[in-house]
C-alpha cells in the first residue's frame, strides 16, 4: 500500500525563499544575528509573525518589541529561530487546503515539543550540534503536512484508519510511517534540502546504525518517542512506540539520561505551551 506520491508533489509549492535562506544561515554556525534579522526582514508576514509571538504575554516584556533586531537581542537567537522557522513552514502549509484546522494544530505542537525534546537531548548528549537538532526536529514530519495540505482524500482516510475503523495498531503503524515518511523523502527532495533533513524526514520511524546521519536520526527519533509519551502525540498515532532500549544505547543515553531529559522536557513544555499556542493559534 505505498503512499504514491511522485507525480502529485510536482504540484507542490517551490520552497519558501526565506525558509532556503534560513536553513543555509543556520547550518552555519559563523551566522550571525544581523545576518539572520536581514534574512528576516526579506519578508514580511515572517517578521510580523515574529512580533506577535515575541510580544505574546509569555515574555512579559516591559516594553513592546517592534523591530527584529529588538527581538533578537531580547529572546535570544534561538528562541527567534526556533519561532520564525515555525512561522515559515505554518505560511507552507497554509498554501494548501486546510480542511482539518485541528488537526493541524495538534500536528505543529508535535512538531514544536520535538523540535525542543531534541535541543534537550542534543544539550546531553554534546554530540549533534542544538541548531541542527531543533531544524530536524521541526521538519521531521512534514510528511504529514503534505499529506494534510495537499492530499486532503489520503489524509481523511488516514484518520478512519485511527478512527472509527480501527485497523490492528501494529498494521496501522507500519502504513502510517511508511506514507508519512515517503511524503517527507519526496518533499525534502523537491525543496533540495541538505541530506541530514532528508534522512530525518524519510526515515525517523527506523534509523538504521549504518546510516550515514543516525547521530541525527536516532536523536529525532528519540525525542519523537519521548514526546508521544508525553501526550504530544499529534493526535495521529493509534498507539504510543516504546523507545527501543538498543536506540537510547546506541545514543550513548543511560536510564539516567533518559530520566533528566524527560524531567527537563516536562518542565520547558509547561513553560513554552502558551507560545506554542499562540503559533498555532495562526493556522487557520
Ligand atoms: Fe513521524
Ligand atoms: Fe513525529
Amino acid at each position: 500500500m505505498a503512499f504514491q506520491l511522485a507525480d502529485p508533489i510536482k504540484s507542490l509549492p517551490a520552497p519558501n525563499p526565506v525558509l532556503t535562506r534560513l536553513l543555509d544561515a543556520l547550518d552555519n554556525s559563523y551566522t550571525s544575528a544581523d545576518q539572520i534579522c536581514e534574512i528576516l526582514e526579506s519578508d514580511q508576514s515572517t517578521v510580523t509573525r515574529l512580533l506577535s509571538v515575541a510580544n505574546s504575554a509569555y515574555y512579559n516584556m516591559r516594553h513592546q518589541i517592534s523591530s527584529v533586531q529588538r527581538a533578537v537581542v531580547l529572546l535570544g537567537v534561538e528562541e527567534v529561530r526556533s519561532i520564525c522557522m515555525g512561522t515559515v513552514l505554518m505560511a507552507f502549509m497554509e498554501s494548501g487546503k486546510l480542511q482539518d484546522a485541528q488537526g493541524a494544530k495538534s500536528l505543529w505542537l508535535h512538531s514544536l515539543a520535538v523540535q525542543e525534546a531534541a535541543r534537550i537531548i542534543a544539550a546531553r548528549s554534546g554530540v549533534v550540534n542544538l541548531a541542527t537538532a531543533m531544524t530536524a526536529g521541526l521538519l521531521h514530519d512534514m510528511g504529514w503536512v503534505v499529506i494534510m495540505a495537499f492530499f486532503p482524500e489520503k489524509w481523511a482516510l488516514l484518520k478512519r484508519l485511527t478512527g472509527h475503523e480501527k485497523m490492528n495498531p501494529v498494521d496501522a503503524s507500519i502504513h502510517l510511517n511508511e506514507w508519512h515518511q515517503e511524503a517527507g523523502q519526496a518533499l525534502a527532495g523537491h525543496w533540495d534540502l541538505p541530506s541530514i533533513m532528508l534522512e530525518v524526514m524519510s526515515s525517523h520511524h527506523e534509523p538504521s546504525l549504518e546510516s550515514t546521519h543516525f547521530d541525527v536520526t536516532g536523536l529525532i527519533s528519540l525525542a519523537d518517542n519521548m514526546v508521544c509519551a508525553m501526550g504530544y502525540d499529534g493526535g495521529i498515532y493509534p498507539c504510543v512506540e516504546e523507545t527501543p532500549e538498543w536506540l537510547a544505547q546506541a545514543l550513548g543515553f543511560s536510564e539516567e539520561d533518559l530520566t533528566v531529559c524527560g524531567m527537563e522536557m516536562e518542565s520547558r513544555f509547561e513553560e513554552l505551551d502558551p507560545v506554542w499556542s499562540k503559533i498555532v493559534g495562526t493556522v487557520n
